[in-house]
Formats: C-alpha cells, sequence, structure tokens
C-alpha cells in the first residue's frame, strides 16, 4: 500500500473552500429524480444534464472532487472527451461509486446492507487504472422500532472495511459512508446514539481490517430529528452535536470528513455546514459531498429550460458558492434569507 500517495489525495479533497459533487445517482435514482422534474431518463439526458454540470464555468474553484456512477465514469462531453479527463483537466479528482446498491438484510426486518464487494479487486484496478483517485460506498443505517441492531450495523460495517482496504491496495482513497437515515420520527437524541454506536464500531473494524485511516475519509450525516418527527431543524443544536459526536468517535488520525446533505432543504444543508464549520478548527478536514442541496433547484431549471443553459450553469455555480462558503464558516446567512436567486432561476 502506497500510503504517501493515498494521503496526498486526502489533502487535495481538503483544499479549503472546495469540497466533493455527488453526481453518482444510479440509473434507478436518476429515474426517480427525472420522473420528479418530467424529464425523459436515457443514457443521452443523463450524460447530457451531467455535461451541464461537470463543464459549468468556474466550477473548478469550488471542487475538489466529482463522484461519478459506473455509466458516467466511462461517458465523453459532447466533444469527445471523456468526463474524467475533463475534470482532471480542470484540476477535480475523478471519483467513482462502487457499491452495488442496498439490498434487505435477511431476518432483519427494515434493515438493509449494501452489495458489490464480490470482484471489487478487479474492478477496482480497472478504476484506479482509468484515473480514479477515490471511491465511494454507502451503506445505510435506519432509525426505528427496534433498529438499529447491532448485526445491522456490524455486517455493514464489515462491508465497509473490506471495501476500504481493495481500494487503498489500488491507490484509491475509499470514502465510508455509513449514512443514518433523515427519514423516520426520531429525536436528535436517538439520532446522536445510532450515531456514535455506528462510528465505534465502524472505526474498530477498519483498523481490525488494517485500513490506513489518514488515507481514508468518512461520509457523514448531520445529526438530525427525523424528517418525520414534527421537530424543526435547529441549526446550532445540529452543529454541537455534531461536531460532538464526531470530535469523540471519529479518530484524529483519520484523512477528513465530508457530509451528505440526505434530503435535507438546501439552504438548511448549507447552515448546518456553516455552522459546523464555525465550531473549528477540526482534527481533521471537514467539508461538503452534495447532491441533492446541489443539484435540486438546478435539475428543477433544466427540466424548465435545456436551452437555458448558461443561466442554469449561473444556478449550480451559485449552489456551489454557498456550498463552498459554508465550509469554512463564512457563508452570508443573512443573504441566504433573502435570496430570490433560486426562485428567480426556477422560473427560467
Ligand atoms: P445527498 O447529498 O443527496 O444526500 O447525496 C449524497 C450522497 O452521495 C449520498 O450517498
Amino acid at each position: 500500500m502506497n500510503t504517501d500517495q493515498l494521503e496526498q489525495t486526502v489533502s487535495k479533497v481538503f483544499v479549503r473552500g472546495k469540497g466533493l459533487l455527488a453526481a453518482d445517482e444510479s440509473a434507478a435514482t436518476c429515474q426517480k429524480r427525472f420522473d420528479a422534474v418530467g424529464i425523459a431518463c436515457t443514457e443521452e439526458t443523463r450524460r447530457a444534464y451531467r455535461e451541464l454540470l461537470f463543464t459549468t464555468p468556474g466550477a473548478e474553484e469550488y471542487l475538489s472532487g466529482v463522484i461519478m456512477f459506473d455509466e458516467t465514469f466511462w461517458q465523453p462531453t459532447e466533444h469527445g472527451q471523456v468526463f474524467r479527463e475533463y475534470l482532471k483537466n480542470h484540476g477535480v479528482l475523478p471519483g467513482i461509486k462502487v457499491d452495488k446498491g442496498l439490498v434487505d438484510l435477511p431476518g432483519f426486518p427494515g434493515e438493509k446492507i449494501s452489495q458489490g464487494l464480490d470482484g471489487l479487486p478487479e474492478q477496482m484496478t480497472a478504476y484506479a487504472g482509468a484515473g480514479a483517485k477515490f471511491a465511494k460506498w454507502r451503506s445505510v443505517i435506519a432509525i426505528g422500532d427496534g433498529i438499529p441492531t447491532d448485526e445491522c450495523i456490524g455486517a455493514n460495517t464489515l462491508v465497509l472495511a473490506r471495501y476500504a482496504r481493495i481500494c487503498q491496495d489500488v491507490g484509491v482513497v475509499p470514502i465510508v459512508e455509513p449514512e443514518v437515515l433523515f427519514d423516520g420520527t426520531h429525536t436528535a437524541e436517538q439520532c446522536e446514539q445510532v450515531m456514535a454506536r455506528t462510528f465505534d464500531i465502524l472505526f474498530q473494524t477498519m483498523r481490525a481490517f488494517r485500513v490506513h485511516l489518514p488515507g481514508a475519509v468518512l461520509k457523514t450525516s448531520m445529526v438530525l430529528p427525523g424528517k418525520e418527527s414534527g421537530m424543526p431543524i435547529d441549526h446550532d443544536d445540529v452543529a454541537e452535536r455534531t461536531v460532538r459526536i464526531l470530535r469523540e468517535h471519529v479518530p484524529h488520525d483519520l484523512g477528513g470528513v465530508v457530509f451528505l446533505s440526505g434530503g435535507q432543504a438546501p439552504n438548511d444543508a448549507f447552515l448546518n455546514l456553516n455552522r459546523i464549520a464555525k465550531k473549528g478548527p477540526h482534527p481533521w478536514g471537514v467539508t461538503f459531498s452534495y447532491s441533492r442541496a446541489l443539484q435540486d433547484p438546478v435539475l428543477k431549471a433544466w427540466a424548465k429550460n435545456r436551452d437555458a443553459k448558461k443561466e442554469t450553469q449561473d444556478l449550480f455555480r451559485h449552489q456551489l458558492k454557498l456550498a463552498s462558503a459554508a465550509s469554512h464558516g463564512e457563508l452570508d446567512e443573512s443573504a441566504l434569507h433573502t435570496d430570490n436567486f433560486v426562485s428567480h432561476a426556477q422560473d427560467l
């Protein structure tokens, strides 16, 4: 394992003011998102939409990397340059999502396990050879009546640790994502307890499986009350709980921490990140790895008028700018409340 190479990649991810674009929605997830805004979901529309995002002028000022789905990883721009080359030439690290999605965990109703370890060493060798610098694997942990069980957490963290070590053996930085779901009626306290338990088991397992922690990144949810709990999001409370849980349960020699937006309203995802960053300095780099918070308004605008390329890319850059400012605690929160940029762009 080349630990220097892994740590160098990590340092490129956590450049101040930059973060990751998660554009690794599977074809099935894309179908849902495109259906919601009335766009036909085909290989070509997925390609064209990703091209719109990746080729946004100036996006590279805010993006250190992009996570792609396998299909996108091999696709070209309309001018015939493969996306991963385009990104690399713009100083943006190409990344690849490698889990094969979720299935039920037999014997544990309501709980899931991610698939994809079979054949992964060979696939990772191919991705690394084609220029992937980092990878992502998503597991989910649901909170509900009697769940998560330790067996579910144990099964998922075992898979995450094995995946991480497979990546590192071919020089690719693993992003390990045990997403504690926002869905549910749980309290913020319950979320905090589940995240603590998940992190404890995850990092114990990663150490046991000889993962080089400074060459690995955690992708995590924030500590939130469940989406259906009826409890409002208090940004200071989210920041306080999230920072506490990370400091106490995430090893300080880990490469870094990135956040998913998890279905929060984009402004909540930006405000929460801003408050989290303001509580720094943290033991590791902290930044965003958002899909929906960056993309939702952009996808809506694109669906309304596919010819308004410049305006739609301006909107994407605007979302990136907010996430970037939030990642170092310098988001102008008052501008966010009064900002009508998004609603204006939705009228395109
Ligand atoms: P969201 O920001 O929409 O949660 O997506 C991030 C991600 O990559 C989840 O795996």
